[in-house]
């Protein structure tokens, strides 16, 4: 296919907090990059996102502030725009999924599809709020997880141990509105049968086998799951979202998945946009569509939205779909709730004037092809000794000698050394070492491309030795200082993509203004006796050890404030005197066996030797703890406690354990082992 136009989207994030570099790094930066390279080759391209306003963590934040969903939306498309615009992500617009043309498109986008009868009605029993009075989404329900027992799980996910659940399985599964048990209540739906289009979406992926590997590699792993695809709910009880079109029988309460509504926020932007001219763009043959996301998008972009595409039937579909892995933060993963992340407000406050910095040594770790880690240590060095040693030292050389030597006129080129040979051809390669790598989106080699010829420019000029050279050998220094300059103009259209105001300063500090990547690659940019500016150019300053420092400090003080922040203590009991504390008669022991008792939540029972004697116990702590894991543990017990029956089973003694303010509860063992029986005091 001969491609007349690219359609770049990013995936549109959620306007529920502000970005950290994960997102940057993942999906926004190598999107940029890629437009600002097809910009710079005068091809028709527009790079479409916005604020991604509907879904649940919006509500459940909103909850959260004590303020309502729009009030969170409003607030943080701010502060995500300004992130955006401060890191030069380039976009020709950035909307927001409330806007009248994004509610008119989404809606138009369900009537179609409604009339063209692609839906299955279904009707299902979801949770129920009673207090609250409304359908609870799965993010709204909390109980304790039944593989770790973590007490805040959620109804879609474990956030302890990561796991996807589902609500029906959760343990003690309470409404996070109400506190209130949930209830099971019929509603109606309206389904995508993605079962019935599997052939038709394994035929679309089957034609872009070009695809990165973990992207193809995922599509392929749910169209081969068990079962093969299944249909999905497109709409949803709520009171956030598009609403369902009034028209549609039943639709009363209802709104658009977020899912379903957010992907056609890259139609309505585009219309926005280009009121007239949209249509070019979404509905030829000849548009090449990419979205730019991170791998947790992959389902929704490579499945679900071309189908919805498909079964629409004007739309292109997507080409192409660059996904990266997830950047951890310092070896761990990057989090929102325990803050462990660099959010682009602050950076942009604490390091004015060096976005181009965090660009390079994001786009420089980028987890293109695996998960990968961003540190400080590593910002530092790459600044200091690639941007700043190599980078800008060259072109700082290369203003100073010309300055000093010719008045800040580019000298002439004489006879030709094997070196300069090199050089010219190393200038002439680069704009498509570097092209060819940014169209295969891997901007990690691009980058270094770039570099390897900044490196040569540094070289070049270490080797060659003009400062020592111009009293004995004038016309070689010419020649040098004349190529060097062309290097440096070469740099300054390369680096665009990459580091955008950088470009600009060394295209300023040559006295050009900026060029096309079509000039590139050549070394007649700077004419002889053309004059370039006469102060010396610092494009990087060395960032010091106390800087990088003070932000690993940040980051710990953070995970401190975790933990204080989670260990809400319980006031003082009264005052007992010693000897009321020596009625207790506490023990080791050892846990022989240990079985949840049936058809209680948070019953177990376990067989504990005493040493003298072997006990029968009932704890409570079955929705915290696996049974396996108290197995062969020693435990301390409270052993003259008077016998009780529980559900039938007669418990001799307690198991003590500790209990944070959420109520989990872990058991307690000596720190090294100790015979049973042995006494507490
Ligand atoms: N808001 C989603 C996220 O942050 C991404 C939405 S992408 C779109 O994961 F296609 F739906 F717009
Ligand atoms: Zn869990």
């Amino acid at each position: 296919m001969n491609f007349k136009r690219t359609l770049v989207t990013a995936a549109l994030p959620y306007a529920n907090g502000p970005l950290h570099i994960g997102h940057i790094a993942g999906c926004y930066l190598p999107a940029d990059i890629y437009v600002r390279y097809l910009r710079n080759k005068n091809e028709d391209v527009i790079f479409i996102c916005g604020s991604d306003e509907h879904g649940v963590p919006i509500t459940i934040r909103a909850q959260k502030e004590n303020i309502t969903p729009q009030e969170v939306v409003d607030k943080y498309h701010e502060i995500l725009q300004s992130s955006f615009k401060g890191l030069g992500i380039s976009f020709d617009i950035y909307s927001r999924t409330t806007r009248p043309v994004h509610y008119q498109t989404a809606q138009d986008f369900f009537r179609k599809l409604y009339e063209k009868k692609v839906f299955i009605e279904k009707e299902t029993e979801q949770f129920y709020d009673p207090e609250a009075q409304q359908f609870l989404a799965d993010r709204y329900i909390i109980g304790t997880c039944p593989k770790c027992g973590y007490d805040k799980a959620y109804g879609d996910q474990c956030e302890k141990c990561g796991s996807t659940l589902s609500p029906e399985e959760l343990i003690n599964p309470k409404s996070a509105l109400t506190n209130a048990t949930p209830v099971k209540r019929k509603t109606k739906n309206w389904y995508l049968p993605l079962d019935k289009l599997q052939s038709k979406i394994a035929a679309y992926i089957e034609q872009h086998k070009h695809w990165k590997p973990n992207v193809y590699g995922q599509c392929k792993s749910w169209l081969e799951s068990t079962g093969g695809l299944q249909p999905r709910a497109m709409t949803r009880d709520l009171n956030w979202g598009v609403p369902v079109p009034a028209e549609i029988p039943d639709s009363n309460g209802k709104v658009l998945y977020v899912w379903f509504d957010a992907p056609i926020g890259y139609i309505s932007a585009t219309k926005e946009l280009l009121p007239d001219k949209w249509e070019t763009y979404w509905k030829s043959k000849d548009t090449k569509l990419v979205h730019f996301i991170g791998k947790d998008n992959i389902v929704f972009h490579c499945i679900i939205f071309p189908a919805m595409l498909m079964e629409h039937g004007e739309y292109v579909l997507p080409h192409d779909v660059p996904a990266n892995e997830f950047l951890n933060l310092e070896g761990d993963k990057i989090s929102t709730s325990r803050n462990w992340a660099v959010w682009i407000d602050e950076y942009l406050k604490e390091f004015p004037g060096k976005e181009d910095v965090l660009r390079y040594v994001l786009c420089a770790t980028a987890p293109e092809t695996k998960d990968n880690d961003f540190t400080w240590k590593e910002f530092q060095t790459r600044n200091n000794s690639e941007l700043a040693d190599i980078l800008g030292n060259f072109i700082n050389r290369v203003v100073v000698l010309i300055n000093k030597f010719y008045e800040g006129k580019i000298p002439p080129t004489n006879d030709l050394s094997k070196q300069d040979i090199l050089i010219i051809n190393a200038i002439a390669q680069a704009p498509k070492k570097i092209g060819n790598k940014i169209e295969e989106y891997k901007f990690r080699d691009a980058l270094f491309e770039f570099m390897q010829l900044a490196r040569a420019g540094n070289k070049y000029l270490a080797d060659n030795e003009p400062w020592k050279k111009i009293k004995t050998h004038p016309e070689q220094v010419a020649t040098v200082l004349n190529l060097s300059a062309q290097i440096a103009a070469n740099l300054a259209i390369l680096s665009e993509p990459f580091m955008p105001t950088i470009s600009k300063k060394i295209f300023h500090a040559l006295n050009l203004s900026p060029l096309k990547w079509n000039v590139a690659g050549n070394i007649t940019i700077l004419n002889d006796g053309h004059c370039i500016q006469k102060e010396p150019l610092i494009l990087f300053e060395k960032i010091e050890d106390a800087v990088i420092q003070k932000q690993t400090e940040k980051l710990n003080q953070n995970k401190k404030q975790q933990i204080i922040s989670v260990t809400n203590v319980k006031p003082l009991k009264d005052e007992i005197t010693f000897e009321e504390f020596e009625k207790c008669d506490i023990r080791i022991g050892t846990v022989l066996s240990a079985e949840k008792v049936p058809n209680t939540d948070k019953l177990m029972k376990l067989e504990v030797d005493l040493g003298f004697e072997k006990r029968t116990i009932v704890s409570g702590v079955a929705h915290c703890i696996a049974p396996e894991e108290m197995l062969h543990k020693q435990v301390i017990v409270l052993a003259n406690l008077k016998s009780r029956k529980i559900k039938g089973i007669e418990s001799k003694g307690m198991i003590l354990y500790a209990e944070d303010s959420n109520g989990k509860l872990v058991p307690v063992s000596p720190v090294s082992a100790i015979p049973n029986g042995s006494v507490f005091k």
